[in-house]
């Protein structure tokens, strides 16, 4: 199992891992009964597999920054469905994602962190998609391209909304066309203000391979350290 530490500078810890489905039976007793109840449900073998090693790698990730055995982490969902540490004063928070064969794990010692990754791949309805959820200066910059291109500009801004909707932890209760996430001038480094709805956040775009795209949302208070960050996360 191959974990790749992507930027751990007291601000943000971002690790990247290849999902490897071999997960030795003793490390599955590290779930949680409500982890072991979801891995019965999934359909196919593969999934229920890439489901639990994912588990297993942000336990390991959490376990590190509490000091405790992986299996003694325990989570509790808010009421929008947003996983996190069952514990008063939480030292951090955390947000996960996966596409594929690959995951990736951000955690933070202050304040609230969303993170979303996506393989890059053709997506013939980008289009439609954006006119539906995304603002209207989102949807002409992605008119003015065409093919591959458009396909990754649809989906970098896709991670960008989606880490911000997972920093917020409240599904659908944000439209996604109420932020603009193009940027300026494709600088990283986002700033989106806080408004009466929502807080304020930056997005950053992390480092990941070829053929992947990932965003990183940190609140303000996971910012202070912000001229390290800069130097850990690939712009
Ligand atoms: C729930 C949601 C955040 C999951 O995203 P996804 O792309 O299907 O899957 P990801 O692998 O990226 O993320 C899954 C993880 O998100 C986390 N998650 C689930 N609900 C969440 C919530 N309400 N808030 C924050 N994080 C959440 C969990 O850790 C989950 O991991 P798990 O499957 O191991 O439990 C997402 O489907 C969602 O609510 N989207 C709403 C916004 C939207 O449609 N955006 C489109 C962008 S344009």
């Amino acid at each position: 199992m191959e974990t790749l530490t992507l930027a751990k500078r007291g601000a943000v810890d971002l690790r990247l891992e290849w999902i490897d489905t071999a997960v030795p039976p003793t490390e599955i007793g590290s779930l949680d009964p409500g982890e072991r109840a979801r891995a019965a449900r999934f359909r196919f073998e593969r999934d229920r597999r890439r489901f639990v090693a994912r588990r297993l790698f942000l336990r390991r990730a959490l376990a590190e920054h509490l000091g405790v055995d992986p299996a003694g982490i325990r989570y509790r969902t808010s009421t929008h469905g947003k996983p996190e540490l069952d514990l008063v004063d939480a030292p951090v928070a955390f947000s996960t994602s996966h596409t594929g064969d690959l995951a990736i794990v951000a955690v933070v010692a202050g304040g609230e962190v969303g993170v979303d990754i996506e393989r890059i791949r053709p997506m013939r309805d980008a289009l439609d998609i954006a006119r539906k959820f995304f603002t209207a200066d989102e949807v002409e910059h992605l008119q003015w391209l065409s093919g591959a291109g458009r396909s990754t500009a649809f989906l970098r801004l896709w991670t960008r909304k989606e880490a911000y909707v997972k920093l917020l932890g409240r599904g659908l209760s944000i439209p996604l066309d109420d932020f603009d996430v193009l940027g300026v001038g494709g600088v990283d480094g986002i700033e989106l203000g806080c408004t009466a709805e929502r807080p304020a956040a930056s997005l950053w775009s992390v480092d990941v391979p070829d053929d992947y795209l990932a965003t990183v949302a940190l609140g303000t208070a996971a910012r202070t350290v912000e001229p390290a960050l800069q130097l850990a996360i690939a712009s």
